[in-house]
């Protein structure tokens, strides 16, 4: 049925505007003033921002990690994500070494179908670079539609690549035209510190920060960034938490090199302080990288503020802390690392960002959605609200004020981050094309509706250039 979106404010990348929206067979048909209601279902959204449905670019739902697997899955975590504002993941898909690529994708399939609530795409995660792997990476990206690998520079033993590794996937994804991601710290100097810290009887969760410091982040992100400059490649960083790490990709956009930078909820909010909480209640907080000293805030908001990072994802990955958490009970390194993140992504950075004046309510819709889709190969379908877009909206009310729970979120796991703060604004309807998932506030979604979105090549639909970056 036709729908006609009434009475709010639209807002884009760019723009800030009062008009309809006339949404048909999934897609945005029209943009207008006294657009036709006839035959269309008239949806009032006064008093409302109008703007296109979050995208979130980093998730790991259902995914084995640190000896358990992540509580939220397609099913549980995608209707989280609506809630949130979110009508597209990207999810890390991960390989095994040895293994065709394909097995893997295949493995990620399985775990969405019929369960995801909300569009979906895969990262592919790269742990070695042989002939078998380039030999397959022209299908994955051709035909599975993965046009982003991803490089670990930690987790020595587990998923850690080595340089090797990560130049070589820089040097294919330039051929073929995909982007790589890195998770940025480097995993042997790590792995030393946290043996150190154990044989010295540090066993609390406070000692996951300190065996991690900044430094390492910062030496990470810059050798990562060196790479893709050498290899004439494109890098994006993620999960950017700190000083170094921002000054590390300022240099090398200064430089010229294609590089980008995301951060998450957490970084902007949380801090290292949180790990120090009794009871074991800091391994709630335990992620890598780790929360860092209060400072590193303003940091990373002044690098929001002026483009030096340009994308905000959620890093979800979720564990209970009974049962999961608790497994690094006298041992922080065995504590799984990540946090629940996907449904208070967008509010975060709404009622933090927006209402308390350190970005614009433009940025938030490039930072949240535009950005993302641009250079993950979904824009102009997704990330944008155009005519011929796909009608994923968020409905958002900017005034209301809510307090965070586990009680009232709608992920599965069992503790939230933020338990107990406040914040400003909360999606009140999400339409995913053009369907209602969310409405007024209860879900209204159905498991499996959710698509599996083969992307576009990097820069292929849409020229990127890093002078794209805003700044205020
Ligand atoms: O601690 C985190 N961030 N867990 C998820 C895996 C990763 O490194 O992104
Ligand atoms: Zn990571
Ligand atoms: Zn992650």
């Amino acid at each position: 049925m036709k729908k006609v979106i009434k009475n709010g404010t639209i807002v884009t990348a760019t723009d800030t505007y009062q008009a309809e929206i006339l949404v048909e067979n999934g897609v945005i048909s029209q943009i207008g003033m006294n657009l036709s209601t006839e035959g269309a279902e008239v949806i009032d959204a006064n008093g409302c921002y109008v703007f296109p449905g979050g995208i979130d670019p980093h998730t790991h739902l259902e995914m084995p990690f640190g000896g358990t697997v992540t509580k939220d899955d397609f099913e549980t975590g995608t209707i989280a994500a609506a809630f949130g504002g979110t009508t597209t993941v990207i999810d890390f898909c991960l390989s095994n070494k040895g293994e065709p690529l394909k097995d893997a994708i295949d493995t990620w399939h399985g775990k969405s179908k019929d369960k995801a609530v909300i569009d979906y795409g895969f990262h592919l995660s790269i742990g070695e670079v042989n002939d078998a792997v380039l030999n397959e990476l022209p299908s994955v990206i051709e035909n599975e539609g993965i046009t982003s690998f991803k490089v670990f520079m930690a987790y020595k033993n587990v998923l850690q690549a080595d340089d090797e590794t990560l130049f070589k996937t820089l040097l294919a994804a330039k051929e073929l035209g995909a982007l790589v991601m890195v998770h940025a710290e480097n995993g042997d100097v790590i792995d030393y510190l946290v043996k150190k810290a154990l044989s010295e009887g540090k066993t609390e969760p406070i000692y996951h920060a300190l065996t991690r410091p900044q430094e390492i982040e910062g030496e990470a992100t810059e050798r990562a960034a060196t790479f893709a400059g050498l290899a004439n490649s494109q890098l994006y960083v993620v999960h950017v938490t700190c000083a170094d790490a921002v000054k590390a990709i300022t240099e090398a956009r200064e430089k010229g090199f294609d590089v980008w930078g995301e951060t998450c909820p957490q970084y902007l909010v949380l801090d290292q302080s949180y790990l120090e909480k009794p009871n074991f209640e800091g391994a709630k907080y335990v992620w890598s990288p780790p929360l860092r000293e209060k400072w590193n805030q303003d940091v990373l908001w002044n690098a929001l503020r002026t483009g030096q990072l340009q994308t905000f994802g959620s890093d979800q990955c979720s564990f209970d802390f009974k049962g999961q958490k608790e497994l690094g009970v006298g041992d922080f390194s065995k504590i799984p690392n990540g946090g629940p993140m996907i449904e208070e992504r967008l509010t975060v950075l709404f009622s933090e960002g927006v209402k308390k004046g350190r970005i614009t309510l433009n940025q938030f819709v490039d930072l949240i959605s535009t950005r993302v889709a641009k250079l993950f190969g979904l824009y102009p379908k997704k990330g944008t609200i155009a005519v011929g877009a796909d009608a994923d909206i968020v409905i958002f009310d900017p005034t209301i004020e809510r307090t965070i729970s586990a009680e009232t979120h709608h992920m599965a796991v069992d503790y939230s981050a933020f338990e107990g703060m406040k914040f400003t604004g909360e999606p009140v309807s999400v339409l995913s094309r053009g369907e209602f998932v969310v409405r007024d506030k209860q879900f209204v979604g159905k498991l499996g509706a959710g698509q599996f979105i083969k992307r576009a090549k990097y820069g292929e639909n849409y020229e990127i250039t890093k002078d794209q970056t805003a700044t205020v």
